[in-house]
């Protein structure tokens, strides 16, 4: 993970390092660090926490470097401490990274036994000893690199820069992002444009193996085996401004609240309004020889995908295999001819989401990603890209992301359904109605954010909380679940209300909430049994429901009154009250809502 930066400027660079990495701290927000050439000498300043502790850092000791590099840290090996904190450094050598040296270990021996002295816990540290350590050997920092590039391996994503060397910088790639910048008389290196965007838009993408040596004149890219290389220049779309919270408390509360507008653009991408069709770009084979689709993601864009399998299974009747990307990628699963593979990320970055792309591309599927950001490595690996138009997602929970991504996997279900044969005129219109009604149903709910208040307070003083739901509520309840515990650190479990008889049911009692999903479909009746088991042993049940709280015949400690929805579209109305339950606590709680504790929002490490 990490997010990574160098420039070679024309004046002091510190500040705008820091200002690049402000747009990488969704990538980790641990610790940050800058180094600069100055006088020919490496300076560093580094600080334990968020980027505003680096800022005072630099205000109290400034750097006046025209060539630095900076590093916003997710800790893998070693604690998120100022040692541990990036740019490392040797005698000669300055380095971020972003990823996992697998054999650093090794590596680290050897260098020990040269007389190399470590100063951190990391694996990053071996690169600029080993790079020094090729110097000694008489090599130029260029060919010390190349030589000591070769011996790494795992996932790493590097800007390197040199005492002595006042206009040279070296960045790798290998599985982790690297764009390079170019400007007018100043070059840079980011994890991705955004980083970049209010210096440059001029941009050019590393591919795997690939290295670039930078100078303020111009780059100069080589592949794995040092040949020369022409990487296209593109222009980025990113825009330059920081997305600020407008008039709300977090980003997260403002993602919840652009939800109505962000949708109904995705809904619009994939529909025709005027015959209320869906109009789905080509996949680049016959939906209706598809075989089977396999789905892959991580977290709650997994969820995303698990929606998507009852929607394609149920509607489109195609057999769907999913699993998390981590999984997925070692079990070694046989892929089907003629099989369409789909990828759901946000970032379009999740290593493990990537790798199992590779995975089941190498394995002749039809690669489709739906992805938020469109110059993302998933995007450009995949034959086809299918976007989200959720706009920049900052808080760390994803909210608009996920409905979204739901949103554009409701219409592949159809596109699917359709083109197989089992949607007729009139049940499309029907479905692409309901996905139509969607912004306006989410916006009459958030007018009224007072109802969670009193829930709030009662969820925050619990140690558990049980989510369940049947059928297209089961992804939901894992979602509710994944959201309560990412941001108020309350356990929470997911679990399918069928399944909470196999176990779950053990832990409960009139302490534990049990939020229940339950939109009034065809399985309701089933989870309202479910319910009076929960009621049975004294469990508070939260329903979240459009069904009265009286028809269910067990008492019901809180009830979020829900609209009458269409079926096929509740996973995305109901998103709404697992996503506002999960804040409101957190809130009350007082954690960091949109930065909360060990995770981050780019996940580049397996
Ligand atoms: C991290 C984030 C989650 C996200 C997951 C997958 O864990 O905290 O919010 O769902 O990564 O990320 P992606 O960018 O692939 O959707």
């Amino acid at each position: 993970m990490c997010g990574i930066v160098g420039i070679l400027g024309t004046k002091p660079v510190a500040v705008d390092l820091v200002d690049a990495l402000r747009r990488l701290e969704y990538r980790g927000y641990d610790s940050a660090g800058v180094a600069t050439v100055e006088n020919g000498h490496l300076e560093r300043r580094r600080a334990e926490g968020k980027l505003r502790n680096l800022s005072e850092r630099l205000t109290r000791e400034p750097l006046n470097g025209l060539a630095g590099i900076g590093h916003t840290r997710w800790a893998t090996h070693g604690a998120p401490s100022e040692r541990n904190a990036h740019p490392h450094m040797s005698e000669n050598v300055s380095v971020v990274h972003n990823g996992i040296i697998e054999n650093f270990r090794e590596l680290k021996d050897e260098l020990m036994r040269a007389g190399a002295v470590f100063a951190s816990d990391t694996d990053t540290e071996v690169i600029a000893h080993l790079i020094s350590y090729e110097m000694r050997k008489g090599a130029d920092p260029v060919a010390a690199t190349k030589n000591a590039l070769a011996r790494l391996r795992g996932a790493f994503a590097l800007a390197i820069i040199f005492a002595g060397h006042d206009n040279l910088m070296i960045g790798a790639r290998e599985g982790s992002p690297l764009a390079v910048g170019h400007g007018d008389g100043q070059m840079y290196l980011g994890s991705d444009a955004i980083a970049l965007a209010p210096f440059t838009d001029q941009i050019t993408y590393l591919d795997e193996g690939d290295w670039a040596i930078l100078t303020r004149e111009g780059v100069e890219i080589r592949d794995r085996q040092g040949r020369r290389v022409d990487r296209p220049k593109v222009t980025s779309q990113a825009s330059g401004f920081l997305v600020d919270k407008g008039n709300h408390r977090h980003f997260m509360l403002k993602e919840i609240h652009e939800q109505p507008e962000v949708i109904s653009h995705t809904l619009s991408n994939y529909m025709d309004m005027a015959s209320g069709r869906v109009r789905f770009p080509d996949l680049g084979i016959d939906l209706a020889k598809v075989s089977r689709v396999t789905i892959s993601a991580c977290g709650t864009a997994y969820y995303a995908g698990l929606v998507a399998k009852y929607w394609l299974e149920r509607y489109a009747r195609i057999p769907v295999e999913i699993d998390v990307a981590s999984e997925l990628r070692y079990r070694e699963a046989p892929l089907p001819e003629n099989g369409l593979a789909v990828f759901v990320s946000q970032s379009g970055e999740t290593a493990d989401t990537l790798a199992t792309l590779r995975y089941c591309k190498a394995a002749g599927q039809t690669i489709a990603s739906v992805v938020n950001v469109r110059s993302s490595t998933i995007a450009r690996e995949s034959h086809v890209v299918l976007p989200t138009l959720a706009g920049p997602e900052i808080g760390v929970a994803s909210t608009k992301a996920f409905t979204c991504q739901l949103a554009a996997l409701a219409c592949l279900a159809l596109a699917m359904a359709r083109a197989r044969g089992q949607l007729s005129d009139e049940r499309e219109r029907e479905l692409v109605k309901a996905l139509l009604e969607v912004p306006r149903h989410m916006s009459t709910l958030l007018r009224d954010e007072r109802r969670y208040d009193e829930l709030a307070h009662w969820m925050s003083k619990s140690r558990d909380v049980l989510y369940l739901g049947r059928g297209l509520s089961y992804p939901l309840a894992l979602e509710g679940a994944l959201k309560l515990k990412e941001i108020s650190y309350i356990h929470a479990e997911g679990y399918a209300a069928g399944e909470m008889k196999h176990g779950p049911i053990a832990l409960i009692d009139e302490n534990v909430p049990v939020v229940v999903v339950a939109p009034e479909d065809d399985l309701f009746e089933k989870t309202v049994s479910n319910m009076q088991e929960v009621a049975a042993r004294g469990g508070r049940i939260v329903l979240v429901s459009n069904a009265d709280p009286e028809s269910i015949g067990c008492p019901v400690a809180a009830h979020v009154r829900m609209p009458q929805v269409h079926p096929f579209v509740s996973p995305i109305v109901y998103a709404l009250p697992m996503q506002l339950i999960a804040y409101h606590t957190a809130v009350l709680m007082g954690t960091d809502v949109d930065q909360p504790r060990n995770l981050a929002k780019s996940v580049t490490v397996e």
